[in-house]
């Protein structure tokens, strides 16, 4: 029994189970912005939910949508990467509120570190095409 619970508590603290919190199946496939696989795991796992076309937050699509995040120019792609640091780094994102109820839904230092550094890089070469 006691080796079962233990299984029970490693099984939860894995990964994947952070998709336990979405409500619809995410699309990943639809993230169509390049960005190296680690970067993209984490924007599905944590923030792809709230910030695709079927959300119905006008306000959350507005801010951050991975459908169209391509299709923008790069002074409106500027600004997103902009929001997302500072989301990040005010603890803004995901929202207070969502992670009081889903704590596996927070981001970890690590991930919202590899978030920071990506859209900095990204930032950087944009400015240089
Ligand atoms: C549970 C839903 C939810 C999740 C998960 C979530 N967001 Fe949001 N996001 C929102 C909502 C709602 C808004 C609009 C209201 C606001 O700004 O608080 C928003 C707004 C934003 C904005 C725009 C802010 C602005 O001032 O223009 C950015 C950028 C953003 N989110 C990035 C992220 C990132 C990055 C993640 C993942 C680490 C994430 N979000 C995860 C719901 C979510």
């Amino acid at each position: 029994m006691i080796k079962q619970a233990h299984l029970f508590v490693l099984l939860m603290a894995l990964p994947g189970a952070t998709a336990a919190f979405a409500q619809e199946a995410p699309k990943p496939e639809k993230i169509t912005y390049p960005m190296p696989g680690q970067v993209k795991t984490v924007m599905i796992n944590k923030c792809y939910d709230c910030h695709y076309d079927g959300e119905r937050d006008e306000e959350a699509k507005a801010g951050l949508n991975f459908n169209t995040l391509d299709q923008l120019g790069k002074i409106k792609q500027l600004a997103v990467f902009s929001n997302i640091q500072k989301e990040i780094e005010k603890g803004a994102m995901p929202p207070k509120k969502f992670v009081t109820k889903y704590p596996k839904a927070a981001l970890t230092k690590e991930e919202a570190d590899l978030l920071v550094e990506w859209v900095k890089k990204e930032s950087a070469a944009l400015l240089k095409q």
